[in-house]
């Protein structure tokens, strides 16, 4: 390789930046929300209560609400093994979709306890749990508001793709 080619390659003078928009919107409590929302909330927020996570000592809450009317709860299960625990957010999508296969999720409600109190800042969905929102919303052709609750604000989107901009999907396994 000679010395011009090199420079061309780490330099990138001319990259162009592209600026990615997303939605949020922003609570101070719960009030604010619509009463299923807050139903929701209540539900994240007591799930929470019940979670196994005797290792990290978070314990995390999460609701679903289906298209179908029906809501399923799950909460974080930890394992001794830690890379085998499983996070709320899909303990409550996978058991949704193994109880009502078929029936979108409209949102989820997701809360969360530390040392025995309520996080003030809202609780996001990590990587894995926000590959699995994305699912559901292909799968289903469905969008999922996705409410993240904390004591003193609560923020919420209306999409998986504003928390997954950029995002993998089954469009890169077929075949061109
Ligand atoms: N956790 C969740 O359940 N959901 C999240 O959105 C973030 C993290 C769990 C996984 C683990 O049991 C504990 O919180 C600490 O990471």
């Amino acid at each position: 390789m000679d010395l011009s080619t090199r420079f061309v390659l780490l330099i990138p003078y001319d990259a162009i930046n592209v600026e990615i928009r997303i939605n949020i919107e922003e609570y101070k409590s719960p009030d604010e929300l619509s009463d299923e929302e807050q139903q929701l909330i209540e539900r994240a927020i007591l799930t929470a209560r019940d979670a196994y996570a005797p290792y990290s000592k978070f314990h995390v809450g999460a609701s679903l609400l289906l298209d179908n009317g029906s809501f399923v709860d799950g909460n974080n299960q930890e394992n001794a093994s830690y890379p085998d625990g499983i996070c709320a957010e899909r303990v409550a999508i996978f058991a949704a979709n193994s109880l009502h296969p078929g029936s979108p999720m409209k949102m989820i409600a997701i809360a969360a306890i530390y040392q025995d109190k309520l996080l003030d800042q809202p609780v996001y969905p990590c990587g894995s749990c926000r590959q699995a929102l994305l699912e559901s919303e292909n799968r289903f052709k469905h969008p999922v508001r996705i409410i993240m609750y904390g004591k003193v604000g609560i923020q919420a989107v209306n999409s998986i793709k504003d928390l997954l901009p950029l995002c993998f999907d089954s469009s890169f396994l077929k075949s061109k």
